[in-house]
């Protein structure tokens, strides 16, 4: 395995010249993927990250909607996804009849729109979010009304931050919804002294416990920045990578075993030579789609956030 790493580690930094191509990867990526990127981070670091680049190619090796971001924040450069099958079935919640059919029915709400969403949905919003910047883009619109799409977890964490009149859509992420308060109970008996660190793509029972609410990459500036030594994670597996590698003192405990988003694991070392290789999962968005998307996720970037 080992050997074979090494093999396909020569081969992707072989390729990488060839495309003059730059590798980003989301903080869930598997271990030896986040090893070979040249940049790894949450979706609103991504994101900024991709509104830098000078490099032809970018290799995006996450899910679709963030090499989709990627594709409509760089319409002149190839975007390829690690594997394309890789979809995130919150994205998939909501459709755009279902989302005109919203604006009709709150004509004086602002659409805040998770980046965890199609291209044609945020072309059809006012401003896009991240799990980093939720509060904020939410406190930045005029509208006292936000409709916020997809994920109802996020906007009720929201919607306890804010003055604003929040209007939940109700889409969820599968793999955060599965962790459960009765879990969280458990895994704070079994580590008294760790401090709860938990994405607010979790349930309101599971927020409701916890020390702190973080995106990705705010759970590994928290775990750095604290005087704790040990923390129970709600969020994807995936993160445990950083966690360790940044904190190597420090202990890291998943509240459950099944914190696994299948869709993340799909990319592996392999796929990754594959679609650079062949060019193949090449990520367009047309054009008048694209303008009006690109608007959504502007707005979002204007905004600074602490992370
Ligand atoms: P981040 O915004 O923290 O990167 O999270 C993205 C995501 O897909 C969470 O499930
Ligand atoms: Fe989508 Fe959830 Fe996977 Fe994130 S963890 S990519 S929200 S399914």
């Amino acid at each position: 395995m080992i050997d074979n790493f090494k093999q396909l580690k020569e081969k992707i930094a072989r390729l990488k010249e060839e495309l003059t191509a730059v590798i980003v990867a989301h903080n869930y990526q598997r271990p030896e993927v986040q090893d070979i990127a040249d940049f790894v981070g949450d979706s609103l670091e991504l994101s900024r990250r991709c509104t830098e680049v000078d490099a032809e190619t970018i290799v995006f090796c996450g899910v679709h909607f963030m090499a989709e971001t990627a594709a409509i924040l760089n319409p002149d450069r190839t975007v390829l996804l690690s594997a394309g099958n890789a979809g995130c079935p919150l994205a998939d919640m909501i459709t755009v009849d279902e989302l005109r059919e919203w604006k009709q029915r709150y004509p004086k709400a602002a659409v805040v729109c998770y980046v965890n969403s199609s291209a044609e949905i945020k072309a059809e919003s006012d401003i896009c979010c991240t799990s980093a910047n939720g509060v904020e883009v939410v406190n930045s619109v005029a509208n006292d009304d936000i409709l916020f799409i997809p994920d109802q977890n996020l906007g009720h964490y929201i919607s306890t931050q804010t003055k604003k009149n929040v209007i939940l859509y109700p889409g969820f992420c599968i793999v955060h919804n599965r962790i459960r308060a009765e879990q969280v109970k458990q895994a704070k008996e079994l580590h008294p002294e760790a401090q709860l660190l938990v994405h607010p793509e979790c349930r309101p029972e599971v927020v409701a416990q916890a020390d702190a609410v973080c995106s990705t990459s705010q759970m590994i500036h928290h775990a750095k920045a604290s005087p704790h030594q040990s923390f129970i994670i709600g969020t994807e597996e995936g993160i445990l990578h950083r966690l360790r590698q940044e904190n190597p003192d420090k202990s890291f405990y998943l509240v459950s075993n099944s914190q696994t988003c299948v869709n993340m694991k799909r990319t592996t070392l392999e796929k990754v030579t594959q679609t650079m290789q062949l060019r193949q999962n090449i990520v367009t968005v047309p054009e008048d789609i694209q303008i009006k998307a690109k608007q959504a996720v502007d707005r979002m970037l204007a905004i600074s956030v602490k992370d």
